[in-house]
């Protein structure tokens, strides 16, 4: 994403940035993709069968070939790889979920005045029914099924045996750390029908058999059990600052002694809270789909953490392009000593004490 407008035309050309999410939505709403398959069409044909005047689909096939979406060969549109597979409802890697996700998100944000004035969501007044909760879940899932597989796989669990996903929503990212660590038993913690996509995900993968289920509001009561790690992904940007330290001292009493509380998030970088891009534009989000959240520095987050009795707080790295976020995770250790590897304290010859 081009982050720094300075010229006319530069703002010109970032204001009009929708006219490619609009042709990508309304190939979506169509369902072009799925009704394209793995054939060859002309645009008559597909007109007809999409219900739709050829002059339009002519149009709109082109900008998709331009985006590479389609592939155009003379006067025929065949799928992409990427439109014959996850944006593809008859193939097993869709993505349908997170696609309706975005949808939804075009007219959600042709609402940012409401939010701008009354500070407020712009569904404050609906509460979360379990239908929508349901297919948030599942667009959570098929958001990070590629991506959480290569987070846990560079991220060192150092031998721990038990793990929380907080917020874990369809439990991705619990069940990508079961399959890296053959010893780990976890726990998806978040509302019951999230649970349920859970457990029908977990369902369908071996390492799910050691993935257990926690109901809960962590807003409203306390995290019950202990834990040697808390991942904690996506979450922090739903809660305000004061939020967020309540629920970090919840956490902190839910760690086993060093246990590891693990932050992902779409932290600002820079100085003046800025940068990345994304995570700046991400803080519109929570404007219009939280109460209180935000995006949040590294920085702010380390403050409130050592306010909750955290130490030992750093970034882990990540391979570039693998991430969720840019730079987007932190690691904070929990008051005393783990107590696995306490040694008994001994005279004999050696230095065990210091290993
Ligand atoms: C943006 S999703 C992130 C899901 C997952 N952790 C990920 O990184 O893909 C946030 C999740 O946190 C859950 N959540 C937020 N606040 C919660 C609370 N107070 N109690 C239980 N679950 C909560 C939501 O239901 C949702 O599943």
């Amino acid at each position: 994403m081009k982050p720094r407008i300075t010229t006319f035309s530069e703002f010109r050309d970032a204001v009009s940035a929708y006219r490619l999410s609009r042709v990508l939505l309304a190939a979506l709403e169509l369902d072009v993709c799925t009704v394209v398959g793995d054939r060859s069409w002309t645009i008559p044909s597909l007109a007809e069968r999409l219900h739709v005047s050829e002059r339009g689909l002519s149009i709109l096939c082109r900008n998709l070939a331009m985006a590479g979406i389609l592939k155009k060969k003379g006067s025929a549109y065949r799928n992409s790889r990427l439109g014959a597979t996850a944006l593809n409802a008859n193939h097993s890697a869709y993505r349908g979920g997170y696609l309706d996700l975005l949808k939804t998100h075009w007219m959600d944000w042709v609402r940012l005045q409401e939010s701008l004035r009354s500070g407020l969501p712009i569904e404050h007044d609906v509460p979360d029914s379990p239908e929508h909760r349901r297919r948030f879940t599942w667009a959570m899932h098929h958001r990070t099924l590629e991506i959480a597989p290569a987070i846990a796989a560079q991220i060192p669990l150092g031998g721990a045996k038990t793990l929380l996903d907080l917020g874990g929503g369809p439990g991705t990212y619990a069940m990508a750390f079961l399959a890296n660590n053959p010893g780990l038993r976890a726990a998806v913690c978040d509302r019951e029908p999230a649970l349920d996509v859970a457990r029908e995900i977990a369902a369908t993968h071996r390492a799910g058999r050691r993935l257990s289920y926690v109901p809960l509001d962590f807003s409203k009561e306390p995290i019950p059990g202990s834990y040697d790690v808390i991942w904690y992904s996506n979450v922090l940007h739903i809660y305000s600052p004061e939020d967020n330290q309540a629920i970090f001292r919840k956490v902190s009493a839910a760690l086993t002694p060093g246990g590891k509380f693990i932050i992902q998030d779409a932290f600002l970088h820079d100085r003046e809270g800025l940068f990345p891009a994304e995570a700046s534009l991400f803080a519109v989000s929570m404007l219009l789909f939280t109460e209180g959240g935000d995006t949040y520095s590294k920085s702010e987050t380390t403050a409130w953490l050592r306010a909750s009795g955290f130490g030992r707080i750093k970034s882990l790295r990540i391979k570039k392009g693998t991430g969720d976020w840019e730079d987007g995770i932190l690691e904070a250790v929990a008051p005393g000593m783990p107590q696995r590897t306490i040694a008994p304290r001994t005279r004999s010859k050696g230095n065990s004490m210091r290993r």
